[in-house]
C-alpha cells in the first residue's frame, strides 16, 4: 500500500473523511498525539488499526467525538458528575470511560462493558470528526511498543506502507496522551494521566481517586485497570534508567555506560549541568517537557543511542503525565 502524507487542508480533509466512511483507517494530528482512525461504529473497519499498529486484541480503543451530542451514540448512561468534567473540559485532552451501548462493536471495547470517550480540541480532528459524520476510534498512530507519535514524520516512520493516508497538522501541542478517568465506579477514577491534570480534574471532582499503576508497576498477577497499562509503553530501542540523587549521578552513570562501550544520553530539562555530554533536553518546564518527550525518545534511536539516564520530575500537575511516560519508557527502572 502507498502512504500518502497531505497537508491539513479543505481537500485532504474531505478525503480522508471519505476514507473513514469507506472502513479504512487514517492518521490525523491531535493536540495530544497523532491518532489512526477508523468508523468507530464497524467492527471490521476497526480490527484494521489493530493489524496496522501490532496491538494486542485486548488493549480498548478511544471513540473521538465531535459533540458532546454524539455521546449518547455510545454510552448507556451520563452521570451529571461527567458532564460537568465534559462541560469544563470538552474539547481537549480528557477521556471518560462510561457503560457501552451495544452499537459500540467489541472491536472497540475490546470485550469490555464499557468504552472510552474524547472530544478533541485540535481543529484539523474536529474538522475530521464533523465531515466524517461518525465516531472515529483511535489509539495513536504508533507501531504498538513504541513511543507516541507527535509529528507527522513520526507517523509515517511507523506506518509506512501500511495506512494509505497520514493528514500533517504539524507538531502536537499537548505532547502526551489523553487524561483517562474511569466515570462507571463510585468515584471517577485516573487511570492515566494527560493534559488535564488531576489538581484541574478536583476543582470539580474532590474525590477523584488516582488508580496506584499511574505511578508504580502493576503486583505480579493483578487485573489492570486499564488493559494498556500492563504493556511497556513508549519505549525507544535503548534502555532507559530514571536516575534519581542529582546532576553528579546521572554524570557518573553516563561515564561509567561511555567506558563501557555503550552510546549514552541524558534525558533532562536543560543541558547547562551535563558538559560535552549527549543530552535529550525537553525544556524548562513539566508542559515544554511534555511536548518534547516522545520526539526525544525518537531522536535518540536516530542517533544510535543505546543507553539512556532520565532526570526525574515532581509529579505534580504536568509532571505526573511526565513521570508516568518516564517510568513505562524505563519499565520502571529507577536508581
Ligand atoms: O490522546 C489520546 O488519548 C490519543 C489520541 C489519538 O486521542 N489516543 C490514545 O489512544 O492515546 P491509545 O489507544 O493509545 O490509548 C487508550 C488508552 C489505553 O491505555 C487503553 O487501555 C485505555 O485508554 N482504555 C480505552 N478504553 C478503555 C476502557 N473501556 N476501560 C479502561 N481503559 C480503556
Ligand atoms: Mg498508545
Amino acid at each position: 500500500m502507498k502512504t500518502v502524507v497531505l497537508p491539513v487542508g479543505e481537500d485532504a480533509l474531505a478525503e480522508a473523511a471519505r476514507l473513514i466512511r469507506a472502513g479504512e483507517i487514517v492518521a490525523f494530528p491531535t493536540e495530544t498525539v497523532y491518532g489512526l482512525g477508523a468508523n468507530a461504529l464497524d467492527g471490521a473497519a476497526v480490527l484494521k488499526i489493530f493489524e496496522a499498529k501490532g496491538r494486542p486484541a485486548d488493549n480498548p480503543l478511544i471513540a473521538h467525538i465531535a459533540h458532546p451530542d454524539a455521546l449518547s451514540l455510545l454510552a448507556r448512561r451520563v452521570p451529571e458528575r461527567a458532564r460537568a468534567l465534559m462541560r469544563a473540559f470538552w474539547p481537549g485532552p480528557l477521556t471518560l470511560i462510561f457503560e457501552k451501548k451495544d452499537a459500540v462493536p467489541a472491536e472497540v471495547s475490546a470485550g469490555l462493558s464499557t468504552v472510552a470517550v474524547r472530544m478533541p480540541s485540535h481543529p484539523a480532528a474536529a474538522a475530521l470528526l464533523r465531515a466524517a459524520g461518525v465516531p472515529v476510534a483511535a489509539p495513536s498512530a504508533n507501531r504498538s511498543g513504541r513511543p507516541s507519535p507527535t509529528a507527522a514524520a513520526h507517523v509515517l516512520e511507523d506506518m509506512d506502507g501500511r495506512i494509505p493516508l497520514i493528514l500533517d497538522g504539524g507538531p502536537c501541542g499537548v505532547g502526551v496522551e489523553s487524561t483517562v478517568v474511569d466515570m462507571t465506579g463510585a468515584h471517577p477514577l485516573l487511570l492515566r494521566p494527560g493534559g488535564v491534570t488531576p489538581e484541574m480534574l478536583r476543582t470539580l471532582a474532590p474525590d477523584l481517586a488516582i488508580d496506584p499503576a499511574v505511578l508504580h508497576p502493576l503486583a505480579p498477577g493483578a487485573q489492570a485497570r486499564s488493559p494498556g497499562m500492563k504493556y511497556r509503553h513508549y519505549a525507544p530501542r535503548a534502555r532507559v534508567t530514571v536516575v534519581t540523587g542529582g546532576a553528579d549521578r546521572l554524570c557518573a552513570r553516563y561515564d561509567a555506560a561511555l567506558a563501557a562501550g555503550e552510546t549514552p544520553a541524558i534525558l533532562c530539562a536543560n543541558a547547562a549541568p551535563y558538559a560535552a555530554r549527549r543530552t535529550l533536553p525537553l525544556g524548562a518546564d513539566a508542559g515544554a517537557m511534555a511536548a518534547h518527550l516522545f520526539g526525544a525518545l525518537r531522536d535518540a534511536d536516530a542517533q544510535g543511542v543505546t543507553r539512556i539516564f532520565a532526570e526525574p520530575v515532581g509529579a505534580e500537575g504536568m509532571g505526573l503525565a511526565l513521570m508516568n511516560r518516564l517510568l513505562r519508557a524505563a519499565g520502571f527502572d529507577v536508581e
